[in-house]
């Protein structure tokens, strides 16, 4: 495979060829493992099969599996990829067959004459892993969700029973309702700019659907639930098929409109609110709730949509960074203000407190001088009761992945849980970091060394309970 044509294929973003599988006494582990965790840190990412045709950033890759068990104060290491069945045509083909979401291509007519898979639309699966119901899903926003076993094995699509129909892109960022176990989440479709709040209960069972209209298929990539709402950003970020089927660009940024906030009464009434400010992008919210009359919104803020057609640089020049909103729901007005001038991305709580108040977010954030070094070496908590940003630096050539909340099982503060993460650091290895929730200053309290690269990649969970 030859990558050197794509700039998101160099260095930690390059893909591993193998599948792996290391036992406890594989894995060297500084430091010590909380004895009280039992379950499994699982990351999603892409990690191309095969040479790709297009690769305009990282949203493009064959969805690959890192997980790390965690039983007894003891660990035990996975990697595999998501077998979806453009990934196992292409295996039967042995090359790329697909485009990318930038640029879509016709299926060759004896790929679909063979049964191979005949939708142009590659459903990656490298987006995000959840855990929810006693299902295990990777997910990817243009499609179905894909069915795995514990042991990172492919079952397949998932619809919900019948929830999903053909055309439906489930999101990869739902949220799980603290209260009732509720997961919150949407879908959007390709032949639709409609956007449908779709709630699947405790069980993973559908409960609710819940739709909006729109004019433009807007790119809206997470929602942010709040005790009564379902909050998302309507940016001026748009994406058109058609065009992309036909190989001009697909998306626009158009800054004059502005970006729009909808709060989606979770309880199916209709009555939404829409609030308009200037125009921004998100990929991510950190957490938001109400708070007399106010529904406060945490979340990263960009000033653009930070890609287009082109394939991507490498590097990313836009900063982004911890923005807190204020939505007045009697008057209409928007309070936007930067919350921390560190640069992070890939924003997460404690989420027992998600729609919440809560004190603490974290995010992969950044010291080093943002341009070329451009990534995350650091994690970062924002502390909203004192305005405080404190990081743990992992070394200025580190890059760090999305940190995940863990909490727990003894002790239901904020404090007494773990943050954890991928940790690439060159001269160092590979590691899973697991830092106290309370002590940023201690730096890790245990490192999992994995002896095989885990390239840069998106979002992780921490699956509850979840054993080999
Ligand atoms: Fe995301």
């Amino acid at each position: 495979m030859d990558l050197s044509a794509f700039p998101y294929l160099q260095g930690n973003y390059a893909p591993v060829s193998e599948e792996s599988d290391f036992g406890p006494d594989e894995l060297r582990v500084e430091g010590v493992i909380p004895e009280n965790l039992r379950g499994a840190f699982m990351r999603d990412g892409p990690n191309v099969a095969f040479q790709p045709n297009h690769y305009v950033y990282p949203l493009d890759g064959d969805g690959m599996i890192h997980a790390v068990y965690l039983k007894d104060g003891q660990a035990t290491y996975k990697n595999r990829w998501v077998e979806t069945s453009h990934l196992k045509t292409e295996r039967k083909f042995n090359r790329t067959l697909y485009g990318s979401v930038g640029k879509l291509l016709d299926v060759p007519r004896e790929v679909i004459e063979a049964g191979g898979e005949p939708n142009p639309v590659k459903n990656t699966a490298n987006t995000n892993v959840l855990y929810h119901g006693g299902k295990l899903l990777a997910m990817w926003e243009g499609g179905f969700p894909h069915l795995l076993n514990n042991d990172l094995s492919t079952v397949g699509l998932y619809d919900y029973d019948g929830a999903l129909k053909a055309g439906d892109a489930l999101t990869a960022h739902p949220k799980i309702c603290p209260d009732s176990g509720d997961l919150v989440s949407c879908t959007q479709r390709w032949d639709s700019a409609n956007y449908y709040v779709q709630i699947f209960d405790k069980h993973a069972r559908h409960k609710k659907t819940i739709p909006v209209q729109f004019d433009r298929k807007g790119i809206i990539h997470d929602l942010q639930i709040t005790q009564n709402y379902v909050v998302i950003f309507y940016a001026p970020a748009f994406h058109d098929v058609t065009k992309a089927m036909r190989g001009e660009d697909p998306f626009s940024w158009e800054p004059e409109k502005g970006t729009k906030i909808l709060a989606i009464p979770r309880d199916g009434s209709g009555n939404i609110i829409t609030f308009e400010t200037d125009a921004f992008f998100s990929w991510h919210f950190c957490n938001g709730f109400e708070r007399d009359g106010q529904i406060v919104i945490d979340y990263v803020w960009i000033n653009s949509m930070p890609f287009t057609q082109a394939q991507g640089t490498g590097v990313e020049k836009q900063p982004r960074r911890m923005y807190r909103m204020t939505l007045d729901k009697a008057t209409k007005t928007v309070t936007n203000e930067q919350f921390s001038d560190v640069f992070c991305e890939f924003s997460r709580v404690d989420e027992r407190l998600m729609g919440k108040q809560y004190r603490y977010g974290f995010a992969a954030s950044s010291n080093r001088d943002w341009g070329d070094a451009h990534g995350y070496n650091c994690t970062g908590r924002y502390d909203f009761n004192t305005g405080e940003t404190k990081l743990c630096d992992y070394g200025p050539e580190a890059n760090a992945g999305e940190p995940v909340y863990v909490p727990n099982p003894d002790s239901e503060r904020e404090e007494d849980g773990w943050v954890m993460c991928f940790v690439f650091n060159p001269g160092e290895g590979q590691y899973l970091s697991i830092v106290s929730a309370g002590d940023f200053d201690k730096g890790p309290v245990a490192k999992i060394y994995v002896p095989t690269r885990i390239p840069n990649g998106f979002h992780a969970n921490w699956m509850q309970g979840l054993t080999l």
